[in-house]
């Protein structure tokens, strides 16, 4: 997720294209950089970090001219660096582009242009679009950006600049955001409305497919196929920070609907066809271990800390049903002080969203002081985590704001299936129709998801009837029960409402003891094998007067419904993937408790997205 900006008009067009990009900066901020026709040649300046750090640059060298384009980073491809900062400009430095997604085939397209001569100086996937537009310019730069789209597979946002044509700016979308803003004698690009609601509250909303052609007095749109077409201006009424949050009340809720996104995202590239017909596997160039060292690995530790210690719970079963290798989970607080037994067969997996968490940074330390191989699922490119690990998974979550953890564990989990299936084709734990059939069933995910999402009214009445209690429990077995923990979790820090997570068949050991009549109990039952005894753990509460909300499959509702007040039924999907679909209706439980009870739903009291301290 990267923010990009663009202007065209009369005006000087720095300070348009920085004050955008601080707008943008939610979207990432490892580097920043601009674009300027200076009505001679294109001039760029570009900075690692956060914009302010290109101001800084731009202070003693400002770039003067009314047409220019601007991006703030979030890394996919290439750690945060200058060089690998956007705007990228092909060879002659005639053609610069910026982009926010990913191009999938980018080695293949780089492995072409390079034959040709063109020279990469970047790790970048964006470098490879401002060289494929040059070699494949012949005067007129629209038809030249519709033939490399042509070529490029993946998602993008895109705005071009060419000294050649500099009267135009041109931009493209094909699932990333993109959005036009109609000024008078100036137009404008952002990534999503608060880059330009300064300037104009009349935009056009570009689809997938479409682009549009900038000049000063007006805007062309067509499709990247180049047929015209006519879009009705969108006039803005929100105000800044409501555009900020694309609309939605708080980010929390923004994130939540951003995940069948970050599913997408994390999954692109990873996922190709294998080499029978039909068939799917997974490749994650990132890890660096061979098959033989992947073939080697006895035992596996995860460690991680609050929400990414229960996409680890997830990770747990995921890997040892796959990869059939025996794993080990723990809080970073507790695994850097219990001597673990580390071989060199151990592979220690890290998960932080931050990457910076100072407890899962100590026992990432710990590990490699010990002489284990530690790979790393992050959501920051660059993050401390990324850069001491020896391999790094990126999800492609995109930056989370709010405090309360949601798109960044789903991603996690989605990074965990991906490990599995990877692990266990090398280690031939897994038969090649069993990898496509999980494979093909993540790709339904995304729009599952959705089918979630478009229920959010029905849990929110759910929410609001169980803010009147003081005290509730979340049970399950399996994934399931690693599912509750992280839905008492999240109810927790952002409602303040007691709750408990408990493996079901365990309540009878003692937690029992809590139910009495009309106690909220949230119950898991997703997982066919473990149905019939979990069943048994909810009649245990309702016959003690627990009032109990199920969550089940869809297809189960009439036989289950005699059994709980209440259910919530997630599309089907194979047991291992229950949980990228469970835990949706859990998130959204939460964020509504919170809301109802008026708390600060993105800021909870007394926490922090990033602990930096032990
Ligand atoms: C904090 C946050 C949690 C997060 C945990 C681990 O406690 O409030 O939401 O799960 O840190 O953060 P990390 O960035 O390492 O995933």
């Amino acid at each position: 997720m990267c923010g990009i900006v663009g202007y065209i008009g009369s005006r000087d067009s720095q300070g348009i294209l920085l004050e955008g990009l601080k707008k943008l900066e939610y979207r990432g901020y490892d580097s920043a950089g601009i674009a300027v026709f200076d009505g001679r040649k294109l001039e760029v300046r570009k900075s690692q970090g956060r914009l302010a750090n290109l101001e800084e640059k731009l202070d003693g060298q400002p770039l003067r001219g009314y047409v220019g384009i601007g991006h703030t980073r979030w890394a996919t491809h290439g750690k945060p660096s200058d060089v690998n900062s956007h705007p990228h400009t092909d060879n002659s430095s005639k053609f610069s582009v910026v982009h926010n997604g990913i191009i999938e085939n980018y080695l293949e397209l780089k492995a072409q242009l390079a034959a040709k001569g063109h020279q990469f100086v970047s790790e970048t996937d964006t470098e490879v679009i401002s060289h494929l537009v040059a070699d494949l310019y012949q005067g007129d730069i629209v038809q030249a950006v519709q033939a490399a789209v042509r070529q490029m597979r993946g998602a993008f946002a895109l705005a071009v600049l060419t000294e050649y044509e500099p009267d135009r700016l041109i931009a493209v979308r094909y699932a990333s955001p993109l959005v036009i803003g109609i000024g008078n004698g100036e137009n404008f690009i952002g990534s999503d409305i608060p880059a330009i609601l300064e300037h104009t509250r009349d935009v056009y909303i570009l689809n997938d497919g479409e682009m549009a052609i900038l000049t000063s007095n007006g805007v062309e749109l067509l499709t990247t196929d180049g047929n015209n077409i006519s879009k009705e201006i969108f006039h803005v009424d929100w105000d800044l920070l409501t555009a900020e949050k694309a609309g939605f009340d708080h980010f929390m809720l923004k994130e939540i609907y951003e995940q069948p996104r970050a599913y997408r995202d994390t999954m692109m590239g990873r996922v190709i066809e294998g080499t029978e017909e039909g068939s799917l596997k997974v490749q994650l160039p990132e890890i660096g271990m061979t098959d033989e060292q992947l073939r080697a690995i006895r035992n596996i530790h995860i460690v991680a800390c609050g929400t990414a210690h229960h996409a680890a719970l997830i990770g747990k079963a995921v890997l040892e049903s796959l990869a059939r290798i025996p794993v080990e989970t723990d809080v970073a607080s507790e695994y850097r002080y219990r001597n673990p037994i580390i071989t060199p067969e151990t592979l220690v997996i890290v998960v932080s969203q931050s990457g910076e968490t100072a407890d899962t940074l100590a026992a990432l330390r710990e590990a490699k002081r010990c002489g284990a191989r530690v790979l790393a699922i992050t959501n920051v490119v660059g993050s401390s985590v990324s850069r001491e690990a020896d391999d790094v998974i990126i999800t492609q979550a995109g930056p989370e704001i709010a405090v309360a953890s949601t798109k960044a564990y789903t991603s996690q989990l989605i990074a965990f299936y991906l490990l599995g299936l990877y692990m266990a084709d090398k280690r031939g734990a897994c038969e090649q129709a069993q990898i496509t059939m999980v494979l093909q069933a993540m790709q339904q995910l995304p729009e599952q998801v959705e089918a979630i999402l478009s229920q959010a009214n029905v849990l929110k009445q759910t929410a609001q009837a169980l803010v009147k209690h003081q005290s509730l429990f979340f049970i399950g077995r399996g994934v399931d029960y690693a599912v509750a923990q992280e839905g008492s979790l999240k109810l927790k820090e952002i409602s303040y409402i007691h709750s408990e997570a408990y493996a079901a068949g365990e309540l009878k050991h003692g937690t029992l003891a809590l139910i009495e009549e009309g106690v909220p109990v949230i119950a898991l039952i997703t997982q066919d094998e473990l149905y019939e005894k979990t069943l048994s753990n909810i009649k245990e509460v309702t016959a003690r007067g627990a009032y109990v909300f199920g969550v089940i499959n869809s297809g189960q509702e009439s036989e289950i419904s005699q059994s709980v007040d209440e259910l919530f039924a997630i599309p089907q999907t194979l047991p291992l993937l229950t949980p990228a679909l469970s835990v949706i209706p859990l998130q959204l439980i939460s964020y509504y408790a919170s809301l109802a009870l008026g708390n600060d739903v993105d800021k909870p009291r007394n926490l922090a997205k990033s602990v930096t301290v032990e």
